[in-house]
């Protein structure tokens, strides 16, 4: 850039923002987009945002239904987390991770609370991948054993390692990853397809399972990942029984069960923790988003008495310079007390009920709705093409319904991702009944597209 153009550059601090088209324009310009070619993209300007609702400069509203990256879990700007965030910034702002704070203090016993089981020591991160990256870290040096179990429908992160571990085609072109991870095949849709129950799914899956450990060699394998409820690849639960199966499994052979909940966590499901819907505790849970609600970056590793005692002993051989950092600390605390105290997690349970509901209904109406899958208020809806269920637009590819109904619901005020034949349902947990009702009023309406491409 010419130092010409530069000095035509507007003020930062200028009372005035720039144009929308400017904004855009230098964005693109200047800064990479995810997982995208930039030129492909075309950003969604963004001006405020208060509730469930963003504000695009121009003023039109949009409905959140999708919580941005399904994180904003208490609402946009919530009053009570701006001020504990500002109060922290005038108290300490930074401290190097060789330090004791209040808030540090604070939030690790806080968690340690809230958190089922002997689930009582926790590492600070900067967000999901990072926790996944220590997580992994703490099972090897725990288990003296190197490989690590994660399944094909998953998304554990963007960083090498992470990548690895992620099963969906963004891991593709990452690869080769690091070594050491197998995948292994999810319990659904896999198993759906032979006409099972969810008894024998379960345990068909399970023995499948066990095969691969042992194969695989038992005694080289550190820790089986799982994300609780699959999240961007699917909104899966899995099948009655199945975790508990898991957690079996890995106790037989040593093995450290790590659930990432990311995504699920944190009052997603109508559950602190979603592995609570199954009665399991884990060794190592991994945490990010909605920790924070996204207000600031941070994520966390949760470690069982046992993990972490061994850490009271040995080194732990990682860090970050920004490892709990005291703002972070400060903002998951408030977001945390805000969701408990306003019962947000009752509320998703709640409203988990009407989304089910509302699902329903427009599977009965609509016949491109293939399905509606929801635990609390994390849910997706997929879109087909036929009588024989088969999905709008293949694995990893699109159609053109698909795109005409991404722009229909960009063009109507309801953000969310449509992604090859289906799209999210996972609004804020404190969204209203009628709130959650008006974002499917503009499902249902766009629906109409795909109904369009149903060919019987
Ligand atoms: C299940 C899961 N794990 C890990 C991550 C990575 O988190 P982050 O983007 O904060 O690194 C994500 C992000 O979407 C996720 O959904």
């Amino acid at each position: 850039m010419s130092s010409t153009e530069y000095i035509g550059y507007p003020n930062p601090y200028a009372a005035e923002p720039m144009p929308t088209d400017r904004m855009i324009d230098l964005c693109k310009r200047h800064t990479l987009y995810t997982w995208s070619a930039t030129d492909a993209v075309a950003p969604l300007p963004i001006a405020r945002a208060e509730g469930v609702y963003l504000w695009t400069p121009e003023g039109q509203r949009i409905l959140d239904f999708n919580s941005q990256l399904m994180s904003v879990l208490i609402g946009h700007a919530h009053p009570k987390v701006m001020a504990a965030m500002k109060r922290q910034i005038d108290e300490l702002i930074f401290v190097y991770p060789q330090t004791a704070t209040q808030v540090r203090a604070r939030l690790g016993q806080l968690l340690a609370e809230i958190t089922p089981g002997d689930i009582n020591t926790f590492f600070f991160t900067l967000g999901g991948a990072e926790a996944n990256e220590n997580a992994v870290k703490a099972a090897r040096l725990y288990t003296g054993r190197q490989k690590i179990l994660a399944s094909y429908r998953s998304y554990h992160g963007g960083t090498n390692l992470t990548m690895g571990l992620t099963g969906d085609p963004r891991r593709w072109a990452n690869e080769p990853a690091s070594p050491g991870i197998v995948h292994y095949m999810d319990p659904w849709p896999y198993e759906h397809s032979f006409g099972r129950t969810e008894e024998e799914i379960t345990a068909n899956h399970l023995k499948y399972l066990e095969e691969t450990i042992v194969m695989e060699g038992a005694h080289t394998i550190a820790a089986l990942f799982r994300e609780t409820v699959t999240g961007t690849n699917g909104v899966l639960a899995p099948p009655k029984g199945w975790l508990k199966g898991v957690r079996a499994l890995c106790d037989k052979y040593g093995i450290l069960l790590v659930c990432d909940e990311v995504m699920a966590g944190m009052g997603r499901t109508g559950k602190m923790y979603a592995f609570e819907h199954d009665d399991v505790i884990p060794d190592m849970v991994t945490l990010a988003k909605g920790l924070t609600s996204s207000y600031f970056p941070l994520g966390a590793v949760g470690l069982r008495d046992k993990v972490a005692d061994h850490f009271r002993k040995n080194v732990f051989w990682g860090g970050l310079t920004y490892n709990s950092h005291p703002v972070g600390l400060a903002t998951a605390e408030a977001v945390l007390r805000v969701m408990l105290d306003e019962g947000m997690i009752e509320n998703a349970a709640r409203l988990g009920r009407v989304m089910r509901a509302e699902m329903d209904r427009l599977q009965a109406k609509h016949p491109s709705v293939a399905e509606g899958r929801n635990v609390g208020l994390f849910g997706m809806i997929d879109v087909r093409k036929n009588a024989k269920n088969e999905p709008l637009a293949p694995f990893n590819g699109s159609h053109p319904a698909m795109n005409a109904l991404a722009k229909f619901f960009k063009d109507n005020g309801l953000f969310t991702f449509v992604r090859w034949a289906s799209f999210t349902c996972n609004p804020p947990l404190m969204i209203t009944e009628e709130q959650l009702r008006e974002g499917f009023a503009i499902i249902d309406r766009g629906l109409e597209l795909t109904d369009a491409a149903f060919e019987g």
